[in-house]
């Protein structure tokens, strides 16, 4: 029996199949056997041949208390695992680490293994938490096999940066196992009042949004100073374009309008590229005219050179002023226009963190602001996690640490209920 103080309350009592491929991130997915176990979850593992070689079926069954599958059939009685039974079995089908080649089988429907055999019969939620080299996760081909699976439902896990088994230092090493097992709480918390498989999950969405366009902006500003320097900020644009992409996924018809940024243009989305905040105002405020909503996610200059110089300005031993103007707001801009249309707001805040994104809210008649504070460990820039608060004129709703996709699936699903 687990306390109500479980951290991870909705796996108590749920079927989760591990599925562990081979990669060197294997040995993790023994401390993530252990906390789906102590929330009260029933864990079965299903291991790749390969993933044998890094962590031993013993440790495994030993932790999961349930023997491991790693063959169609048992070679000591014959016996036939049914990856059919299993797939019906499990309320998720958790694969971590999940290697390059396992995305890339998924992706294409290969079918040599039990883990594959079962993904494909399994009915129920997949979460996968990829784990490679930097350069295999950043190629093209490894992005676009998760790019088709996250189309077809899989939820992801993004892996962390840092330093990697070959030594180097990237993107690519596997998500800890607190984050996996926060990831598949969230999401199975949520599937308790969103009937949600993986195939039904993208038909539906594809229906949802279908017929209404949204405007999206995201990216940092850049304002140019000479033809060399610029004033900008630190944003990457990633909440921005998993919220495009999101938005796209549910059959709306999306425009993005995006500063720099270095990020694929998600599936389905008209990529609008602007450099400084006047260029985003204007192109923001032309798509707004034929759009159903907006969501206002750029990190747009508040202040702009009042002059930028033709020619590199050279140093001297004096100090240099600059003066700079205020550039255009664009979300008021909207906001004063708005009529019945969906305005969403962003706030990244250091200090009075809910008090300034009040403020934003009533100032710019957004109608609801995602916050986000710098004070949070895993929110705002450059990462792939963020903790972000929903502010509307009828409270508050604190979500717990997600991956930004996930937050920007939570940020669709209320815009929704301002639509429907
Ligand atoms: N925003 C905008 N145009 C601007 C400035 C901000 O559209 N010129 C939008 C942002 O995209 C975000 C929201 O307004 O959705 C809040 O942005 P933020 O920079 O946090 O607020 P500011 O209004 O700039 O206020 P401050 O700098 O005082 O925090």
């Amino acid at each position: 029996m687990q306390s109500g103080r479980s951290a991870y309350p909705a796996l108590e009592g749920r079927h989760i199949l591990l599925g562990i491929t081979g990669s060197i991130a294997a040995y993790k997915a023994a401390v993530l056997c252990r906390l789906l176990k102590t929330a009260g979850a029933d864990v079965r593992v299903v291991m790749t041949p390969l993933a044998k070689q890094f962590i031993t079926p013993l440790t495994m069954a030993t932790l999961s208390k349930n023997p491991i599958l790693v063959e169609f059939f048992d070679p000591e009685n014959g016996a036939w695992n049914s990856h059919v039974s299993l797939g019906e079995w499990a309320d998720c089908l958790l694969i971590a680490p999940a290697t390059a080649n396992t995305l890339a089988k998924m992706r294409t429907g290969v079918a040599d293994n039990l883990l594959l055999t079962t993904y494909l019969s399994a009915r129920c939620p997949v979460v996968v938490a990829p784990a490679m080299d930097l350069d295999m996760y950043a190629h093209a081909a490894t992005q676009e096999n998760l790019r088709m699976l996250a189309d077809r439902g899989v939820k992801i896990v993004e892996p962390a940066e840092g330093e990697l088994a070959s030594g180097l230092t990237g993107k690519g090493r596997m998500a800890e196992p607190e984050e996996i097992a926060a990831f598949v709480d969230s999401l199975l918390a949520r599937a308790e009042t969103h009937i949600e498989t993986h195939d039904k999950t993208c038909d539906e969405k594809k229906k949802r949004l279908q017929g209404k366009r949204f405007v999206v902006t995201a990216g940092a500003t850049i304002e140019a100073i000479d033809p060399v320097r610029f004033i900008s900020t630190h944003s990457t644009g990633k909440m921005g374009y998993a919220i495009a992409g999101e938005l796209a996924r549910c059959g709306a018809e999306v425009i993005l309008v995006s500063g720099r940024t270095n990020l694929p243009t998600p599936a389905g989305v008209e990529r609008h590229d602007v450099l400084s905040a006047d260029e985003m105002f204007d192109a923001t405020v032309e798509a707004f005219a034929q759009a159903d909503g907006a969501v206002m996610c750029a990190a747009v200059a508040d202040y702009t050179p009042a002059e930028v110089s033709d020619t590199k300005i050279k140093k001297n031993d004096d100090e240099l002023t600059l003066t700079l103007r205020r550039t255009r707001d664009i979300a008021a801009h909207l906001g004063a226009r708005k009529g019945d249309r969906v305005l969403v707001g962003f706030a990244l805040e250091t200090d009075h963190e809910a008090a300034n994104a009040e403020a934003k809210l009533a100032r710019k008649n957004f109608d609801f602001v995602v916050l986000n504070s710098l004070r949070d460990a895993g929110a705002g820039f450059r990462g792939d996690t963020n903790k972000v608060t929903f502010i509307d004129r009828a409270g508050c709703e604190e979500l717990p640490l997600l991956a930004k996709t996930e937050v920007a699936a939570r940020i669709v699903e209320k815009i929704e209920t301002l639509l429907f």
